[in-house]
C-alpha cells in the first residue's frame, strides 16, 4: 500500500507517520511506501519500508508528492486558524488552491489509468459557528465565522464533488481542537487550550484568554490519529454523497481541564494566568462546544477517553520530547 502525507512535518502529520512506521500496515494491508511532503522536508521515521521525504509548496506540488499507484493521501497541510484570519491571501492560497492541487494530482493518476486514491482531509470544528450555547447534530449547517473555517468548508465540498466524479475517494474529518499539542505554541486561535496544560507540565506559566466557564469541543492526539487511520481504511460506500463526518470528540470546560491538570500534577494549574484577549476570544467564542456524533459512531469512529487521560497522554507521549525540543530542564515532580 502506497501512502502520502501532505503536511508530513506538522503536529498530526508526524504522529500519523510515526504510527504507520511502527505498525507497518494500514488496516489489514502492509505498507510498501510512504511519502512525506511539507514546506521543509519532514524527518524520516524509522520504518521497515521505504520512506521518501519531499520539500515543496502544496499549491505547486511536484508529481512525486502523490506518486502513481498511491492508495491513500492524508491531506493535512494547511494554514491554521489565527494565521488564516491574519493573512487572508495566504490562507486562501494554501487552504483552497492547495486542495485544488490535491484534486488535480489525483485526477492525473486516474487519467493515467490508476485507482482513485482515498483522500483523508482534516476539516475543523471552526467550519461551524453558534457559540457557547450551541449543540450541533450531524446535519448541522456549516456557517463559518472566520476565513479558515470557510476555507475548510469549501474544501470539503470540492473534495465531495471530486469523489462523485471518480477522481478520488474522500473522507473529511471535522476535527475538534486537538489537545495537548506538543512543542511550542502555534498560530491557531485555539493554541491556548494546549498551552494551559502543556506549559504547567513543563514548569512554565501560560496565559488563559477566556473565562474558566468557557466550554470547548476537543480531542486528544491519540484519538485524532486513530480517526485519521480509520478514515483511511474504512468502507466509504456507507457514506454516500456526504463525505464529511463530525468525529466523537469530548466537550470540556476550562475549569474541568484545569481540574484534570491538577489530578495529574497537583498544584500545576497555579501557573495559569488569567489574561483576557478579545481577538482570540472572538474567534473561539463562536465555535460550538458540543456535537451529537451518532453518524461517526455508526461509521466506526472510536469513542473518546475522559479528559484526565488526555492530560496523562501528554506526559506519557510528548512531554520528554517537548522538553528536549525546547532545551528545557525537567520540572520538579
Ligand atoms: N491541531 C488541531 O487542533 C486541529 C483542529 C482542527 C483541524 N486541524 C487540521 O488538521 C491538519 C493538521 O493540523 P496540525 O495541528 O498538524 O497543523 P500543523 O500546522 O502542525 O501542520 C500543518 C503543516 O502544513 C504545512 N504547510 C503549510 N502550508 C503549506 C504549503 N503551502 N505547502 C506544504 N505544506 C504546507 C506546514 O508546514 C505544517 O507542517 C490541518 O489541516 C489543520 O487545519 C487541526
Amino acid at each position: 500500500m502506497k501512502i502520502s502525507i501532505l503536511g508530513g512535518a506538522g503536529f498530526l502529520g508526524r504522529k500519523v507517520a510515526a504510527h504507520l512506521a511502527l505498525q507497518g500496515r494500514l488496516g489489514d494491508r502492509p505498507i510498501s511506501n510512504l511519502t512525506l511532503f511539507d514546506l521543509t522536508a519532514p524527518l524520516k521515521p524509522d520504518a521497515g519500508f521505504p520512506v521518501t521525504t519531499i520539500a515543496g509548496d502544496l499549491v505547486d506540488m511536484p508529481p512525486e508528492a502523490i506518486p502513481p499507484g498511491t492508495d491513500v493521501v492524508f491531506h493535512l497541510a494547511a494554514v491554521v486558524s489565527a494565521q488564516a484570519e491574519a493573512d487572508y491571501d495566504l490562507g486562501r492560497r494554501v487552504n483552497l488552491r492547495g486542495t485544488d492541487a490535491v484534486v488535480d494530482a489525483c485526477r492525473r493518476l486516474v487519467a493515467a489509468g490508476g485507482r482513485p486514491p482515498r483522500v483523508v482531509f482534516t476539516s475543523s470544528v471552526a467550519s461551524f459557528s453558534g457559540g457557547q450555547d450551541a449543540l450541533l447534530d450531524d446535519d448541522a449547517r456549516q456557517v463559518p465565522a472566520n476565513s479558515y473555517g470557510a476555507q475548510k468548508a469549501a474544501a470539503e465540498l470540492i473534495l465531495a464533488d471530486a469523489t462523485r466524479r471518480g477522481f478520488l475517494d474522500a473522507v473529511s474529518i471535522r476535527l475538534p481542537t486537538v489537545i495537548v499539542r506538543p512543542g511550542r505554541p502555534n498560530r491557531a486561535a485555539s493554541s491556548f487550550f494546549s498551552a494551559i496544560v502543556r506549559e504547567p507540565l513543563l514548569g512554565l506559566p501560560a496565559d488563559l484568554p477566556v473565562p474558566d466557564a468557557f466550554a470547548a469541543w476537543v480531542c486528544s492526539p491519540r484519538r485524532a490519529v486513530d480517526w485519521l487511520l480509520h478514515a483511511a481504511a474504512m468502507d466509504t460506500a456507507q457514506m454516500g454523497l456526504d463525505r464529511s463526518v463530525n468525529p466523537p470528540g469530548i466537550s470540556t470546560t476550562i475549569a474541568h481541564l484545569l481540574q484534570a491538570l491538577d489530578a495529574v500534577k497537583p498544584g500545576a494549574s497555579k501557573l495559569v494566568r488569567r489574561v483576557a484577549d478579545k481577538e482570540i476570544a472572538a474567534i473561539v467564542g463562536l465555535w460550538p462546544p458540543v456535537f451529537d456524533t451518532m453518524r461517526a459512531h455508526t461509521l466506526g469512529f472510536a469513542a473518546h477517553e475522559p479528559v484526565v487521560d488526555v492530560v496523562r497522554a501528554f506526559v506519557e507521549d510528548d512531554r520528554e520530547a517537548t522538553l528536549i525540543e525546547r532545551g528545557l530542564p525537567a520540572p520538579p515532580e
